[in-house]
């Protein structure tokens, strides 16, 4: 919305005062471009979901916002780096064109610790990287006062064979809940009362069919159908280890939401219906359709409009810029262009 107003300025500003190459990035070559400019929700609209991490800017024993909106990361060891940083850099970059708040950033830590054992170790300050080959990605939501040895932590497989099917659009989906974004999917108002252990909609919004997760034989025979099995309940599916838990609503005290209506389907933070799914013939089975319609939910590998916004709102604008514990910041000719552009742009936007 705002965004391309801004790219408007800052395209005819471009124009209007200079005669060399300039510094604006070429828009339309960002993802999100199109489905910005495209849109004409209104503001209201735009905050109508999200199910987030409670927004603080001191210090908190509950997952909240990270710290002057700035989320630096180490990576575990030297093969984690060597995996994912590319992978990192280009999924945040998709949030940045998306339109999240130049101020916010993400980037490598310039402090952090030396290997213990040919590990970096878990920090309070920080987001520890670390790659692994089990199919499994899993982000710490948020960040939190941690007791010793604790902190945020990111378990990444970089595999294009699993979730979305896409490394990059993967971690944009983790990268929403590094910075404290919850499932969509797991609001609780999203599933009925009654039903699903844990919900509080008047109707589900999916029809979700339990059987056709890939992981459905550890509870095949184990399932009474009430709202207690692990098909129907977060806490059931948890304690057998059973990926329904990603689905299942899931009602969090230290979590801002609002209270029901207009799901985001086109949310990052949403899974698709294949998402979990066994794969089949080669290509892995839909575990839902949405209920209203019977529609197949594709993947999302980028954010919403709605997600951008939420994101903003979330964090605030006063962040150091550039932000001196994140090395490289500014320091990447490319990026260097692309953050002065954006703030050109910005101000540009503003008058
Ligand atoms: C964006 O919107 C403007 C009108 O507001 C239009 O001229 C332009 O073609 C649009 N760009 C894209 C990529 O849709
Ligand atoms: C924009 O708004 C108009 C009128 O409010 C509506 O008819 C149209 O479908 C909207 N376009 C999009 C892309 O949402
Ligand atoms: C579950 O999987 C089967 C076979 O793979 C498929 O025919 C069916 O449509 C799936 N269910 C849903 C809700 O998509």
């Amino acid at each position: 919305m705002q965004l391309s107003k801004i790219i408007h300025g800052c395209l005819y500003a471009a124009v209007a005062f200079s005669t060399v190459v300039i510094a604006c990035p070429d828009y339309d070559e960002l993802p999100f471009y199109k489905a910005l400019n495209e849109s004409n929700l209104s503001q209201d609209e735009l905050m109508k979901r999200w199910y987030t991490v409670i927004a603080s800017d001191g210090p908190s024993f509950n997952p909240t916002t990270w710290p002057d909106s700035t989320l630096p990361y180490c990576f575990e060891d030297d093969n984690s780096r060597t995996q994912l940083a590319h992978i990192i850099e280009s999924a945040w970059n998709v949030w940045q064109a998306s339109g999240v708040n130049y101020r916010i950033d993400m980037g490598e830590y310039n402090d952090c610790p030396d290997p213990v054992n040919g590990a970096v170790p878990r920090g309070a300050k920080y987001m520890l990287v670390r790659a692994q080959n089990n199919g499994k990605m899993v982000t710490t939501v948020g960040t939190q006062i941690y007791s010793s040895g604790m902190g945020a932590l990111m378990r990444f497989d970089p595999s294009p064979a699993i979730g979305m099917r896409d490394p990059v659009a993967n971690m944009v989906h983790e990268i929403g809940h590094a910075w404290g974004f919850f499932h969509e999917q797991q609001r609780p108002s999203f599933w009925k009362y009654g039903e699903y252990a844990e919900a509080k909609g008047d109707k589900n919004q999916i029809k979700f069919v339990c059987e056709n997760m890939s992981d459905y034989d550890i509870v095949d025979g184990r399932l009474d159908g009430t709202i207690d099995d692990a098909c129907h309940s977060y806490g059931k599916a948890k304690d057998l280890g059973f990926s329904a838990l990603e689905f299942m609503p899931m009602p969090l005290p230290f979590s801002a939401q609002l209270d029901d209506g207009d799901y985001d389907w086109k949310s990052v933070m949403l899974y698709a219906s294949p998402i979990g799914g066994a794969v089949r013939n080669g290509a892995p089975a839909n575990v839902y359709t949405r209920a209203s319609d019977g529609k197949v939910i594709a993947y999302n590998k980028t954010p919403s409009q709605r997600d951008v916004s939420r994101f903003n709102a979330m964090y605030s604008e006063k962040a150091p810029y550039p932000n001196p514990c994140l090395i490289n910041q500014g320091c990447s000719p490319k990026k260097a262009v692309f953050m002065n552009a954006k703030a050109k742009c910005k101000n540009v936007g503003k008058d």
